[in-house]
């Protein structure tokens, strides 16, 4: 099958967080199985040039109707890490990707809306015809619209579309104005309540869109897709999936074995797998020492994540205290984007800056987050929702023993040492807690702290049982070209 993926993020070159993991992984994935893919991704100056091989202008002159006119792009063509991407670079004198950022401008709607056209655009310039194009979360969600009213005219009436929605906290909720930039301007049509207008607001909604017009809509656990349709978490989208229920499901995501795999991990000292477990205490005193935590026999808990409401930070907090207390090390490495959260943390890096076994990394580190993961004994994961959550799965490739709050796609994966009734006690690789008061997640990591204290050899069975199980992309990739078949021959 030759597949489109078209996306804002890719793990390595362009990651704020696991959507660019999982673009990544899953097309990485897809080839292995035999699949053709291609890539669209967006041209932020701020990217990871480094990680892009082969780089050159493949498509000069894209000329993209917007506004009522024109903007003149190029589309520039490289692999990352063996996968093909294309990069569309506007010239516009506002150029919505030479920002310094990813996401964070006033005017993303409109940003991401113009990215969405644009690779339309070049789909159509370029005469490539996919069998599939996979769109990824609220960033893309216009493209389903855009594809199926404006571009079928133009002999893409049987292009397919996959939807992968990754959050739905943020859904591209804007005014009508980024519809009429667009050119999807006839207004009582989409702007109307089957289709783009938002369920809540008097605004359009990109994500809604997405469910509306794709062939196949999907979010990226099976635990969350239930969520996402009979609780809040589906942040006012749950009476759209209902309506849409013969096309929606849950995938769980994978992580990519190439990346993340500590037996051929190159940004860790000492490489190690279940049958060399000893190598991970060598990377637990590297960690040290990079860090300058004391060096002394004590469990090490870490937390990796973007500081956010939704990772839970009140417990985050709480458990860096309650670690200290239990006689434990704690190392935080946190992005914030929201203000107040980034004040508070920089308060607590400072307040805690003599404490010996603690460190709180502030800002994103990709090579550290690769030391942390392998070099900790357990990572907590107290997120108040979760769709999927990758910092689980990735603990327990490395043999980090993962404490977390029984969400989403935490459900999926994780699974209670002490009591899990629907899993034998060899399939349990964790501690999970369920309220979201801070004595919740103590319990949880006092069992897990107590296990490591009083029974060393059975913390480590539990640490080996996590490793042994495959997360890796090759299940969940045969269930994404299940759906990619199904929707093809519909
Ligand atoms: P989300 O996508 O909601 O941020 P996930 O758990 O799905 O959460 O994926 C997070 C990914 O981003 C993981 O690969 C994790 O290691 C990485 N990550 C998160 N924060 C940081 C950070 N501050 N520095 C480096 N990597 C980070
Ligand atoms: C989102 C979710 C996270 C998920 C990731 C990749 O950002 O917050 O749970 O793992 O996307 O799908």
């Amino acid at each position: 099958m030759y597949i489109v993926q078209i996306a804002s993020e890719c793990a390595p070159v362009i990651k704020a967080g696991g959507l660019g993991d999982v673009v990544y992984g899953l097309s990485r994935e897809l080839e292995t199985q035999g699949h053709c893919v291609e890539l669209i991704l967006p041209m932020y100056d701020c990217m990871r040039y480094d990680h892009v091989w082969g780089m050159h202008d493949a498509y000069r002159d894209l000329w993209v109707p917007w506004s009522g006119g024109t903007i003149h792009c190029s589309v520039f063509c490289g692999w990352v890490h063996g996968r093909l991407c294309f990069f569309i670079q506007p010239h516009s004198d506002d150029n919505f990707f030479n920002r310094g950022y990813y996401y964070g401008g006033k005017d993303d709607a409109m940003r991401f809306a113009f990215f969405s056209k644009a690779a339309l655009e070049f789909i159509l310039k370029s005469n490539k015809r996919p069998n599939i194009i996979h769109c990824h979360d609220w960033q893309t969600g216009l493209i389903p619209p855009m594809l199926f009213e404006m571009y079928k005219w133009y002999g893409m009436e049987n292009q397919r579309i996959c939807y992968t929605i990754h959050n739905f906290k943020h859904q591209g909720v804007a005014g009508a104005e980024v519809l009429w930039a667009t050119g999807l301007h006839k207004d009582e049509y989409y702007y109307h309540p089957d289709r783009l207008r938002d369920n809540n607001h008097d605004a359009i909604n990109f994500m809604k869109g997405g469910i509306v017009y794709s062939n196949f809509v999907n979010t990226v656990s099976p635990h969350h897709a239930w969520e996402a349709r009979f609780s809040e978490v589906g942040c006012g989208l749950g009476p759209t999936l209902d309506a849409h229920q013969n096309k929606f499901s849950g995938i769980l995501n994978g992580i990519a074995d190439d990346v993340w795999n500590p037996e051929i991990d190159r940004y860790i000292p000492t490489q190690y797998a279940i049958d060399n477990f000893e190598g991970k205490a060598q990377n637990k005193k590297a960690l040290r020492e990079r860090l300058l935590l004391r060096d002394v026999d004590k469990p090490l808990i870490a937390f990796i994540g973007r500081l956010d409401a939704q990772k839970g930070v009140h417990l985050v907090h709480h458990a860096i205290y309650h670690a200290l207390n239990r006689g434990a090390q704690f190392v935080l490495l946190g992005s914030a984007t929201e203000p107040g959260i980034n004040t508070w943390f920089w308060h607590e890096k400072q307040f805690l800056n003599d404490n010996p076994d603690v460190h709180l990394e502030l800002g994103f580190n990709e090579e550290l987050s690769h030391l942390i993961y392998a070099g900790a004994d357990i990572i907590v994961v107290p997120s108040n929702y979760e769709p999927c959550g990758l910092t689980q799965m990735i603990g327990l490739t490395y043999g980090t023993v993962p404490v977390v709050r029984g969400v989403g796609g935490l459900v999926n994966t994780v699974f209670d040492w002490d009591y899990d009734p629907e899993r034998s006690p060899e399939e349990r690789n964790g501690f999970v807690f369920y309220q979201t008061d801070s004595s919740a997640v103590e319990s949880a990591l006092n069992r897990a702290l107590d296990l490591y204290y009083e029974n060393p050899k059975l913390f480590r069975q539990l640490a080996l049982q996590g490793m042994k199980q495959d997360f890796s992309w090759k299940n969940s990739v045969e269930k994404y070209v299940e759906v990619y078949d199904y929707v093809r021959h519909r």
